[in-house]
């Protein structure tokens, strides 16, 4: 429910994040409570190192999400398959049933940061794919073609045409999230399909172009993939995100790297948005005009689209200035958070509760 004093303050259902790598080890410990603190339950990448490939590498997996979030113990994390080649339907199949898969993520091998064990060709996995839309399990999907000589501008768009169009008129059932969109071209293509089709937008979307990745200096830190595209990209996406289409949620794709892989000649693609996600986001539908429309995207459809309830808690953001941190985390791991060292216009309150005016 929108707060009638709408330009201060807004309070809303209690948002998820439907893509996030929180990753594994130490980084794990130090980024994933703020995903915990702003989001009630997130979809998690399976793209470490070792891939999640299995129901059991799933829970164990879960295990030290929670123990990483355990300050935060209404979290939940929905853990996710990484498709490949060789994968057994079978493992999929069970681990959904058994409560530990929610969706199986497709990359396409080599598309970006550890998808190198990522499916070589849609053709192989058929008979899973089969399986998820009988099932109804959700393909969450990088949708960017890896071909050398496709233009990294492009590789979307192509995407759409050489391998979404042909996958969905064979399996026109399936449930498929098209994570984190770039282009014009996809969010008219996921809005011209039927129910089953939607797809998660970035923040990072919503607010950058390819310029002020490449202007005036190149900034690794506004590097990720799929890569942003031109301003009249970035529009459409702004357009899709406020539309009030039910086929559009909010999805991060919060990806940290440590400074020194960001800053290298040969640098990681990925942006770290989850310290103030929810603020940015907001600060786009102010702009757009459409606070009214906030709740939708960043709370409602998602778990329409995966068929969850919503969540009961709420959360509440004021608009009140704060900074962003230069750095988060320490030495090796420390990480250049979106927006570091510059001023947004809206605060996020843990505690909606607290008395802070
Ligand atoms: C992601 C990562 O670093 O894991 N990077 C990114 O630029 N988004 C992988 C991905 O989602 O493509
Ligand atoms: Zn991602």
């Amino acid at each position: 429910m929108i707060n009638s004093m709408a330009l201060n303050s807004i309070t809303i259902t209690k948002p998820d994040d439907w893509h996030v790598h929180l990753r594994d080890g130490e980084m794990l410990k130090q980024v994933a409570g703020y995903t915990a603190r702003q989001f009630g339950r997130a979809i998690i990448m399976p793209n470490l190192s070792t891939p999640v490939t299995t129901a059991k590498m799933a829970i164990a997996y879960r295990d030290r999400i929670l123990h990483a979030t355990q300050d935060y113990p209404e979290f939940e994390p929905l853990m996710t398959a990484y498709l490949t080649d060789g994968m057994d339907p079978q493992e999929l199949v069970k681990g959904h049933a058994a409560g530990v898969f929610t969706a199986a993520k497709l990359y396409p091998a080599n598309a970006t940061t550890n998808s190198s064990f990522g499916v070589s060709n849609v053709n192989k996995i058929y008979p899973i794919l089969e399986a998820m839309q009988n099932q109804g399990i959700p393909l969450l999907v990088h949708g960017e073609v890896t071909s050398p000589e496709i233009d990294i501008f492009d590789r979307e768009a192509v995407f759409i045409e050489q391998i979404m169009q042909p996958l969905l008129k064979e399996m026109p059932e399936l449930n498929v999230v098209f994570e984190h969109i770039t282009t014009k071209d996809a969010a008219d293509f996921v809005e011209s399909q039927s129910d089953n089709i939607a797809a998660t937008i970035t923040v990072h979307h919503l607010q950058i172009n390819r310029n002020d990745m490449l202007v005036g200096g190149i900034k690794p830190h506004l590097y990720c993939l799929p890569v942003a595209k031109r301003e009249r990209h970035r529009q459409a996406l702004r357009k899709a995100a406020t539309s009030g289409s039910g086929k559009f949620f909010l999805g991060t794709d919060t990806a940290p790297h440590a400074v020194g892989d960001k800053e290298s000649s040969c640098g990681c693609a990925g942006i770290f948005s989850a310290p103030h996600a929810l603020e940015n986001y907001l600060q786009v539908f102010e702009e757009e005009q459409a606070m009214d429309q906030f709740e939708a995207f960043a709370s409602l459809n998602g778990p329409a689209f995966y068929g969850l309830p919503i969540n009961l808690q709420q959360i509440t953001l004021k608009k009140i200035s704060q900074k962003v941190p230069k750095m988060i985390g320490q030495k090796a791991l420390a990480i250049s958070p979106y927006k570091a060292d510059e001023t947004l216009s809206w605060c996020f309150e843990p505690e909606p509760q607290s008395n802070e005016e």
